[in-house]
């Protein structure tokens, strides 16, 4: 399975592509999820594009499956899926407090519907990854929980379906988030807390108006860390007008 909330793009194909390394049959979910926005953020602005998606997929996906926000939750629906701390702590979780439990809960929905052996997850949202891989271990779902690295545009921008909110000035400027981060990574390896910190310094240089986070962390736990000793991640959000984008590496 491959969990999406469609306005798919060469990113999510990719998920499907890796999804068949390990599967005869593909399900592609595409549900805008509203439980993991807050009411202050993008959910009606969200694009749906349910025609064009299934365009994409062609014949990739066994099946579709594209659920009313009304088949997912009835209208008392009061059950959340909470990873409460491990790589759930902080990050995301500091800035957009609905989210990963939004999606968490929704995940679960989506497995238990579809009872998958594999789901497959973008390395893009890589909070969202290591936390759907938690309670996967925690509830002993029986599906394997897989990852698919970020695809990039050409300038090194980071696939997103949130991109198309950017105006053609934000465009040029949101590429250099890879490129910042890249820097911060480089510099990392002989002063972390200096690369957390010119992380941001950098970003507003260049014109994101607002960071949310720069943070170099363990790439398995997504604990803070104080050396290099083990794989590391550094991840960071930041704003370009009303759009926020997101990005993390391998250091
Ligand atoms: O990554 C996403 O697109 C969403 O958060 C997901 C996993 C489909 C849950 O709504």
């Amino acid at each position: 399975m491959v969990p999406t909330m469609g306005a798919l793009h060469a990113g999510h194909v990719s998920l499907v592509t890796e999804t068949k390394k390990h599967a005869e049959h593909v399900v592609v979910s595409i549900f805008v999820n509203p439980a993991q926005f807050a009411p202050h953020e993008d959910f009606d602005a969200y694009p749906r594009t349910l025609d064009a998606d299934l365009a994409k997929l062609g014949d990739a996906a066994a099946i579709v499956f594209a659920p009313t926000a009304r088949e997912m939750y009835r209208h008392d629906h009061a059950t959340t899926v909470t990873v409460a701390g491990g790589p759930a702590a902080g990050l995301e979780t500091d800035f957009r407090p609905h989210f990963l439990a939004g999606a968490a809960t929704v995940v679960v929905k989506l497995l238990i519907a579809a009872s998958p052996d594999v789901a497959v997850f973008g390395e893009k949202d890589y909070q969202q990854l290591l936390v759907v891989k938690q309670l996967a271990r925690d509830l002993a779902l029986p599906t394997q929980i897989l990852s698919a690295p970020t695809l990039r545009e050409a300038d090194g921008l980071a696939m997103s379906s949130r991109n198309i909110y950017l105006s053609a000035k934000e465009r040029a400027v949101a590429a250099q988030l890879n490129v910042i981060l890249k820097e911060a990574a480089a510099l990392a390896a002989t002063d972390l807390r200096g690369a957390e910190a010119a992380g941001p310094q950098a970003l507003k240089r260049v014109g994101f108006e607002r960071v949310d986070y720069v943070a170099i962390r363990d790439s398995e736990t997504l604990a803070p860390i104080m050396s290099l000793e083990r794989p590391a991640r550094i991840l960071a959000a930041a704003w370009l007008g009303k759009t926020r984008l997101i990005d993390n590496m391998a250091i």
